[in-house]
C-alpha cells in the first residue's frame, strides 16, 4: 500500500489544520499528493505507520523537533547569493545615500534567511561600503533550525558561490574543507536566530533600516500575510526599505508603503 492510499481525507484535513495553526502554511487539497510523498519519509524516519499516529507524535513533541522536520519536508530552503539582484542594487543605492548623509549605523533583517546566503550577500554589500561589526548588524531569522545551523557555519559549495563576483569571492571567502567559508569579519555582522514569522509579536526591537522578507509569503494565505507584513512594518523605520520576492505581491494587503521599484518598497 502506498502512502497516497494511506492518507485519508480526514487525516489530511487534520494535518493541514496542524500545519496552518503552527506554521501558517495553507496546504489546500491540491497539494495532497506532494505532501503525502514527503510525509512518507517522516513516517519511515519516526517509525510510525499511520498519518494519525504521526500527527499524535508531532503534537506530543513539546520541543517542536518533529514539527521542524515536518516543515522542512513541506517547504523549500531554496535560496542563493545575489538572488534577484535588483533587490541588492536597491539596498546598495539606499546605503550609499544614507552614508553620504552621515549615517554610520545600519540594522538589516533577513526575515526568512534560510541558509544565510541572503544575509551574507547583504553583509558583503555593507562591508564593500566600509561597514564593520561595530556599526552594523544583520539579523537572520528562520523557522528551520537546520537552515540556521548552515547560516551560522557560513560554509558553502563552489556551486552555491557561483553568483558571487570573483573579486568579492577572493576578498570575503577562504577555502575550508570541501567548500569555502565566509570571513569571520562578515560572520560577525550576522546573528542567526529562530523565529516563526506567523506568530507575532516578534521579540526583537526595531527599528531596522531594511527588511528582506522574500520568498516566504508565497506559503501563506492573505490573513497570515497581513499579520506578518503589519508585524514587520512595525519594526521598520520610516524611510526604511521593505523587500519581497519577485514572485510575491502585496496585493490585497493594507500597508503604508510606497513602491521604489518592483518588489522594493519604502515606508
Ligand atoms: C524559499 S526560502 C527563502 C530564502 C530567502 N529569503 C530567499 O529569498 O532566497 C523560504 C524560507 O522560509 C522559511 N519559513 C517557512 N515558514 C516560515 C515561518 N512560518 N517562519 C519563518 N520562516 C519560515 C523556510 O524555512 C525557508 O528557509
Amino acid at each position: 500500500m502506498t502512502i497516497q492510499e494511506m492518507i485519508d481525507p480526514a487525516d489530511y484535513r487534520s494535518l493541514s489544520e496542524l500545519v496552518y495553526d503552527r506554521i501558517g502554511i495553507a496546504l489546500g487539497p491540491s497539494r495532497q499528493s506532494m505532501v503525502s510523498s514527503r510525509i512518507a519519509k517522516r513516517l519511515r524516519a519516526t517509525q510510525t505507520t499511520t498519518v494519525r499516529a504521526y500527527l499524535d507524535l508531532v503534537k506530543a513533541d513539546k520541543q517542536g523537533e518533529e514539527l521542524m522536520h515536518l516543515l522542512d519536508a513541506i517547504t523549500t530552503n531554496t535560496t542563493s547569493f545575489f538572488r534577484e539582484p535588483a533587490a541588492f542594487a536597491a539596498l546598495d543605492e539606499d546605503v550609499r545615500a544614507r552614508l553620504s548623509s552621515g549615517q554610520r549605523q545600519f540594522r538589516i533583517w533577513s526575515a526568512a534567511a534560510s541558509t544565510g546566503m541572503e544575509a551574507y550577500t547583504i553583509a558583503m554589500l555593507l562591508a564593500e561600503n566600509g561597514a564593520t561589526a561595530r556599526d552594523c548588524a544583520i539579523l537572520a531569522t528562520d523557522i528551520s533550525t537546520r537552515a540556521l545551523a548552515a547560516c551560522r557555519a557560513g560554509t558553502y559549495t563552489a556551486e552555491a558561490l557561483a553568483p558571487v563576483p570573483p573579486k568579492m569571492l577572493a576578498r570575503w571567502f577562504a577555502r575550508e574543507g570541501d567548500g569555502m567559508r565566509i570571513h569571520a569579519s562578515l560572520r560577525a555582522l550576522v546573528t542567526a536566530n529562530r523565529l516563526n514569522l506567523v506568530k507575532p509579536p516578534y521579540p526583537m526591537r526595531g527599528p531596522f533600516d531594511a527588511i528582506f522578507c522574500r520568498n516566504v509569503m508565497i506559503y501563506f494565505d492573505l490573513p497570515v500575510r497581513q499579520r506578518l507584513v503589519s508585524a514587520c512594518l512595525a519594526l521598520l523605520r520610516p524611510g526604511g526599505l521593505f523587500l519581497i520576492g519577485a514572485a510575491e505581491s502585496l496585493y490585497g494587503l493594507d500597508h503604508p508603503l510606497s513602491t521604489v521599484r518592483p518588489s522594493v518598497y519604502r515606508r
